[in-house]
């Protein structure tokens, strides 16, 4: 959570920080703040609320200011408010700091920093840094040969536990910038006689493609004349310069409204672009080559667990059944924020797989990081190239899903089922499916794509159908074997950007309790298409329907027989029953987001969310 921005070149540096906090605003939006270097002052504008909150309180951009560090804020430590939200300055004024993630041991450094004479204004665990810094700075020698504001960062952040992605300006040195990171994201743009620092690749593309992803106790020191990388031991670490892999027009709205029904629109896109070269009919394959290393162990594996959090978890239970249906090896699904807290039993022979869109969710990567001390082999099915996650899993599969801004997860999901069904079918036809089979399941997951598409004409559709319930406070989201876990995911939607309170349920479960919560009208979303439980959840229909639910239904195309059970009815287009979850899961994202236009919601932004959720 929160997003970092910092420039250095030769351009003004307000409004192109400005524009770069606003492309990361999804990773947090209750404050923000810039702090600009010039002349050897450090001036710093911050406000609680919005990019657009701060705009408000900003002088006209001087030219002549070209370096200059921004935040937007998800608050960890101190509530939203001015004093708290970044940059954090030092109690010498000279240290002035923003970051992203957590300091575990702030309050003993404070602690001692207030005995060594360091003064605090606000109630967050970055004013340590920018403290510590300037403490060292203040008090300290330096090292031999070494630029002073470069070893004060190096020395304080040796006594830090925690996660940071940092940038810091020090007023002595008015032409130079410094990054650092642990654990949490920092890519360093590197432009034409211009550098960028920030939390992820959104706020960097408008101005460059290069970029070097710095890793874990790494201080990048950036000037005019260049960058270099050393470790907080003061080694040189030689870093390659990589191509940023999306567009600005990936990243912009273009005639959609909100990033979240772009995103929901793109999914045709998405998945083609997901699948595209590794799904191979004519030679019966399944090309997935970042993890062509690992299909041995694979194949041979007793035991896969899936970890992740969210909706991620919920593409990994989808993933749980497609692996027991078609590969038949033993597969469970486990909340990455749970299993890293237990005592799993990691067998010899057991292969963790870490879900994520951002690569940055902190509890999936101490999940990573746990299975991996273990021995495990843990592999990753991440979208976001270079993140912590993909780079710490042993191998993976990225999503190709483009970049997802919208807070509520929408084209990763059907994207990691993709990349789920893919692998099942793979180790499926080299463990237990016969080749035509395999061909026909290929054959099958290549269509969905148009399928979407077809779905995708009924927003408007879906629309009165929220229209019609919204002031509804209860929703269930009902579905069973295949698309039970869609219904969870039917219900987090809803939950998280329209604020109504909704459950999901395996729809054979209700009758053990959540039944005596149906009220007249009470909206009940099935998921009913055609599969090996459609009698079944008929039966479940019609219970709810005797109790006065509202009985809305995703169901298969040309299915007359339901009609007559559902007082709002969506459609998708037939299809086995193991891919219908990148089917029936449009619907209910497009539910969600016009319930939440319809209650005047935020979609992009709902409250007290962050789209990476990178703290505990
Ligand atoms: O980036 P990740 O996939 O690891 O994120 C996991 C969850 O935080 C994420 O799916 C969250 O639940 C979304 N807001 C759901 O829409």
């Amino acid at each position: 959570m929160c997003g970092i921005v910092a420039y250095l070149g030769k351009k003004t540096a307000q409004p192109i920080l400005i524009e770069g906090l606003k492309r990361l605003e999804y990773r947090g939006y209750d404050s923000a703040g810039l702090a600009m270097l010039s002349g050897g002052i450090i001036k710093i504008k911050k406000t609680k609320g919005r990019i657009n909150d701060l705009e408000k309180i900003l002088d006209k951009p001087i030219e002549s200011e070209t370096i200059g560090i921004g935040h937007t804020r998800w608050a960890t430590h101190g509530e939203p408010n001015s004093v708290n939200a970044h940059p954090h300055l030092d109690y010498t004024g000279k240290i002035v700091v923003v970051h992203n993630g957590i300091i575990e041991n702030y309050s003993t450094l404070k602690t001692w920093l207030q005995s060594e004479g360091a003064k605090f204004v606000s109630d967050t665990d970055t004013e340590v840094i920018s403290n510590l810094i300037g403490y060292f700075y203040a008090t300290g020698n330096g090292a031999a040969g070494q630029n002073k504001f470069e070893w004060a960062v190096q020395r304080a952040l040796k006594e830090i536990h925690g996660t940071y992605g940092l940038a810091i300006l020090c007023s002595d040195f008015p032409d130079t910038l410094i990054g650092a990171k642990n654990g949490s994201p920092l890519i360093l743009g590197v432009g034409d006689s211009e550098y960028l620092l920030a939390s992820d690749a959104a706020a960097i593309v408008e101005h460059t493609t290069q970029a070097i992803y710095p890793a874990n106790n790494e201080v990048v020191v950036i000037t005019a004349a260049g960058f270099h990388t050393k470790t907080l031991d003061n080694v040189t670490v030689t870093e390659t310069i990589k191509k940023i892999e999306f567009s600005l027009e990936q990243i912009e709205l273009g005639s959609f409204p909100h990033h979240m029904l772009k995103e929901i629109f793109e999914q045709p896109k998405s998945l083609s672009t997901c699948m595209g070269g590794r799904i191979d009919i004519q030679n019966n394959r399944i090309k997935l080559g970042g993890i062509a290393s690992y299909l041995r162990e694979l194949t041979r594996t007793r035991r896969i667990i899936f970890t992740a959090c969210g909706t991620a978890f919920h593409a990994g239970l989808v993933g749980e059944f497609l692996f027991e249906h078609l590969a038949r090896i033993p597969t469970e699904t486990e909340y990455a924020s749970e299993f890293r807290y237990r005592n799993p039993i990691l067998e010899d022979g057991t292969v963790v797989i870490a879900i994520s869109q951002s690569g940055e969710t902190a509890d999936t990567l101490a999940a990573v990081e746990q299975a991996k001390e273990r021995g495990a082999t843990v592999l990753g099915i991440v979208n976001v190239v270079g993140s912590s996650i993909a780079r710490t899993t042993d191998a993976g599969i990225y999503l190709h899903a483009g970049p997802e801004i919208g807070v509520a997860s929408t084209k990763a999901f059907t994207a990691q089922v993709a990349v789920l069904s893919m692998l099942a079918i793979e180790l499926g036809r080299r463990r237990h499916i016969s080749s035509f089979h395999a061909t026909e399941c290929m054959k099958e997951l290549a269509k969905i794509p148009d399928k979407i598409s077809r779905i995708l004409q009924q927003s408007d559709h879906i629309k009165q159908i929220a229209a019609a319930n919204i002031d509804r406070n209860n929703w269930l989201f009902l579905g069973r074997g295949f698309n039970y876990p869609v219904a969870l995911e039917g219900a987090l939607k809803l939950k998280e950007i329209s604020y109504i309170h909704a459950e999901g349920l395996p729809a054979a479960e209700m009758k053990h309790g959540p039944i005596a919560l149906i009220v007249d009208g009470m909206p009940a979303v099935f998921i009913a298409t055609e599969g090996p439980q459609y009698d079944k959840i008929m039966g479940n229909i019609a219970e709810v329907k005797a109790r006065g639910g509202k009985i809305i239904v995703v169901a298969t195309e040309g299915d007359n027989n339901i009609k007559k059970y559902a007082d709002h009815l969506i459609t998708v287009p037939d299809a086995p029953e193991i891919f219908q979850p990148m089917l029936t899961v449009i619907p209910l994202q497009l539910m969600a987001y016009h319930a939440a236009v319809l209650r005047g919601h935020d979609v992009d932004k709902p409250r007290n969310l962050a789209k990476s959720v990178t703290v505990e």
